[in-house]
């Protein structure tokens, strides 16, 4: 029998990253007892690698600026597959959400006149992205945190969640362990709301840290929940590929939005070469015009390094692949080159980008204000998630609430640069209000005593099993499969191939030996990862093989041209009744007549 202590909330928000400590504020403002598990310490969360800002028509730089161009830029980049009512409320609610966070104590960088300075980014037509320095999201994280603190949160740090409960449909808590002492707990609450962020770590090349094991999708999919969009995964272009040991590491786009340009070995830049119809009358072609848009002329256009994340990406793969890329692998960014342009160049660099020049100084010896980087793709994002109602953020599973990575539906085909930061608060707080109304409206649920005790046990089994498996081994071998077969261009025999080795590691998986005992055991708790790491890797090739076309962070060889008969649905993936993961398309809700002239009229 289980042996575990109990703990009774409203609202228990799993996940302690920016939408988390967002929707936690907000619930708790609402009145409700509020908990917050974080598998990781409170303010380590992916937020802070979105470095370079959060996207929000504020208008301070370009009075042009509004949310029907931040909505239609946003739907754009998603390549029109996003839920339209998401982008609709993130536009327009953004400015408000960003405001806020200034008034609990976030410090924006000033334009000269005193108000939130904003710069460009890939995808966003005007300067949109409010900053700090190329800190955004640690900032943010900082001001949630201590915000959320002062409203009385409960946090439990370092806490694994193993499954979620329900009471006759409905969410009734979840059960886990603490990571420290290996001992179990009970979390029984009203609602839940999942934000634990992305997938990164099921990659071998990534920028996210240990703790993206997709947990909030595969709780919620074994909760019985719907997943969406599983096949857009974002590969940012430029990660840091030298030394070996800090491969993936972000470089922020901030870089590219301060001036900086992508050359291959040749010194060429490349980015000139391949222009996509969508951006075409919109993107600078030739260096000066490129140049004289990120200083802020308004009748230029912008240079092409800022054109979407998805393409810059496989125009670097491109370069690699055919032999012009830098000597480990990648290509070269260069901000240096800016001193040819403008006096005080390098201590203008280490004022807009300081993190991006102490992490080349200690982590690969360069000065980025003398000499140029060398960057490649990581993985980073996933557009893809739980599927959830657009206004409340509540999933198919009465009670469950999801924001923020873990959730799908604002970024369609592909994320635009900084609007992870404005996704996370706005649903963030859609998501912890909603929760609260739901928990004063339900009881709590009463739990299932044999669920916990089995969950209890099938924790437990790696440690009363004998033979040589290595969890380790299995999660390396998964992002080796992941990266060359799953990766940034696609085709139908490798996802075969990849579907063929997750059955064979998820049997690996059930052979997984943990020595020793449950305190600090980081092979046990890898060994517990990997059934996350594995569900959502088959589902993330499962939606990537049904979509028989290229799209936005999907590209596939073998159907290269984006197809128009697949941009009517969204791929959703469900548990089926045998277990196995069930496929279907599910149509777009028709879009109002108003957003679709406004987008006409942005196009
Ligand atoms: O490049 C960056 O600073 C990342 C931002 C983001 O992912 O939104």
């Amino acid at each position: 029998m289980a042996e575990y202590q109990t703990h009774e909330h409203d609202v228990l928000i799993i996940g302690a990253g920016g939408a988390g400590l967002r929707a936690a504020v907000e619930a708790s403002a609402g009145g409700a007892k509020t908990a917050v598990i974080t598998k990781s310490l409170l303010g380590k969360a992916h937020t802070v690698m979105a470095e370079g800002g959060v996207a929000a028509a504020l208008s301070n730089v370009d009075e042009r600026d509004n949310w029907m161009v931040h909505f239609s830029d946003t739907m754009r980049g998603g390549q029109y597959l996003n839920n339209w009512r998401m982008a609709e409320l993130h536009a327009k609610e953004a400015p408000d959400r960003v405001r806020e966070l200034e008034a609990w104590g976030a410090l924006f960088d000033r334009t000269a006149d005193g108000r939130i300075l904003q710069r460009n980014f890939g995808g966003h037509r005007y300067p949109r992205l409010a900053h700090v320095g190329d800190r955004t999201g640690l900032e943010m994280i900082r001001t949630l945190q201590d915000h959320g603190i002062h409203l009385g949160l409960d946090v439990f740090m370092e806490h694994t969640v193993l499954t979620l409960l329900k009471d006759d449909g409905r969410i009734a808590g979840a059960f886990g362990y603490d990571r420290e002492r290996g001992r179990f707990h009970l979390f029984r609450a009203k609602a839940v709301v999942l934000a634990t962020g992305g997938i990164g770590r099921a990659y071998k090349i990534t920028s996210n840290s240990w703790e993206y094991t997709a947990d909030g999708q595969a709780l919620a999919y074994h909760a019985g929940a719907a997943l969406m969009d599983m096949e857009f995964v974002q590969f940012h272009p430029t990660g840091m590929i030298w030394p070996p040991s800090v491969r993936g590491i972000l470089v922020t786009e901030g870089v590219r939005g301060e001036g900086g340009v992508l050359r291959n070995k040749d010194g060429k830049r490349f980015m000139f070469d391949d222009i996509p119809p969508l951006y075409k009358n919109q993107t600078a072609d030739n260096e000066e015009e490129g140049w004289l848009y990120t200083q802020g002329d308004r009748n230029s256009r912008r240079p092409p390094e800022l054109l979407t994340r998805d393409h810059v990406a496989r125009c670097i793969r491109r370069e690699v692949k055919e032999g012009r890329g830098s000597p480990h692998g990648g290509v070269f960014l260069d901000i240096a080159w800016i001193k040819e342009k403008i006096p005080n160049a390098a201590e203008h660099i280490k004022k807009k980008l300081p993190s991006m020049y102490h992490q080349f100084k200690q982590l690969a010896d360069i000065d980025i204000t003398q000499v140029p980087m060398e960057v490649g793709p990581t993985t980073h994002y996933m557009m893809g998630g739980i599927h959830v109602d657009g206004d409340t953020q509540m999933s198919s599973v009465p009670g469950l609430f999801a924001a923020g990575e873990c959730a799908a539906g604002l970024h369609g085909a592909n994320r635009l640069g900084g609007n992870s930061l404005s996704d996370l608060l706005v649903f963030g707080k859609r998501a912890g209000e909603h929760a609260a109304l739901f928990a004063k409206a339900n009881a709590l649920g009463s739990v299932n005593r044999e669920e916990v005790a089995a969950a209890e046990s099938r924790a437990l089994e790696p440690f009363a099993r004998e033979g040589p498996e290595n969890p380790y081994a299995v999660q390396y071998t998964l992002q080796d499969t992941m990266q060359e077969l799953v990766g940034i261009v696609r085709q139908e025999g490798e996802m075969l191939q990849a579907l063929q080795q997750i059955e064979q590691l998820k049997q690996r998986a059930e052979r997984a030996v943990v020595a020793g005992h449950r305190e600090y055991n980081n092979g046990w708790h890898t060994s517990i990862d990997l059934h996350n790491l594995l569900t959502v890797s088959e589902i993330v090739t499962r939606s990537a093989l049904e979509r028989k076309e290229s799209r936005g962070g999907h590209f596939r060889d073998d159907y290269p041209a984006k197809d128009e008969n697949y941009a009517t649905f969204n791929i959703v993936a469900r548990k089926s009744a045998s277990g196995g993961v069930a496929i279907t398309r599910e149509p777009l809700r028709p879009m109002p007549e108003e957003l679709k002239r406004i987008i006409e009229e942005n196009k």
